[in-house]
């Protein structure tokens, strides 16, 4: 039974621990890409959109946002694979710290 259950607490570690490594990616391509519009790690945003409000459970908002861009903001469908927007994705949940 102990077993069991130190098995299950190590499989979670790992689930956080991935989790954790996306955001990281994220934070990069944040970095490159969204942080002139929507300041550095998500602060000072002025004109654009706090991202640190959008809403943690509307990820296919967020992905097509990216995707196809929204109002004055360009789409990024070309230049980032569906994997570095999930990894985007994982950063603005994480909350940018
Ligand atoms: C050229 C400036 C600019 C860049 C670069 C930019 N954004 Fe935006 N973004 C904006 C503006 C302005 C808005 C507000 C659009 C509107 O009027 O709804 C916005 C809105 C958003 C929204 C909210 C959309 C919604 O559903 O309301 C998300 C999510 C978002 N941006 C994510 C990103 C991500 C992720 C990146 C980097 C890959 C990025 N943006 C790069 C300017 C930018």
């Amino acid at each position: 039974m102990v077993r069991i259950v130190a098995a299950g607490a190590l499989v979670l570690m790992a689930g956080a621990a991935l989790a954790q490594d996306e955001a990281k990616r994220g934070a990069d391509h944040y970095a490159r890409h969204c942080a002139a519009c929507h300041g550095v790690r998500m602060r000072d945003p002025e004109g654009a959109y706090d991202l640190r409000k959008f809403p943690q459970d509307a990820q296919e908002r967020f992905v097509n946002a990216v995707t196809r861009g929204k109002s004055s903001m360009a789409p990024f469908g070309g230049l980032l694979t569906a994997e570095e927007i999930s990894a985007l994705w994982a950063y603005v949940v994480s909350g940018g710290k």
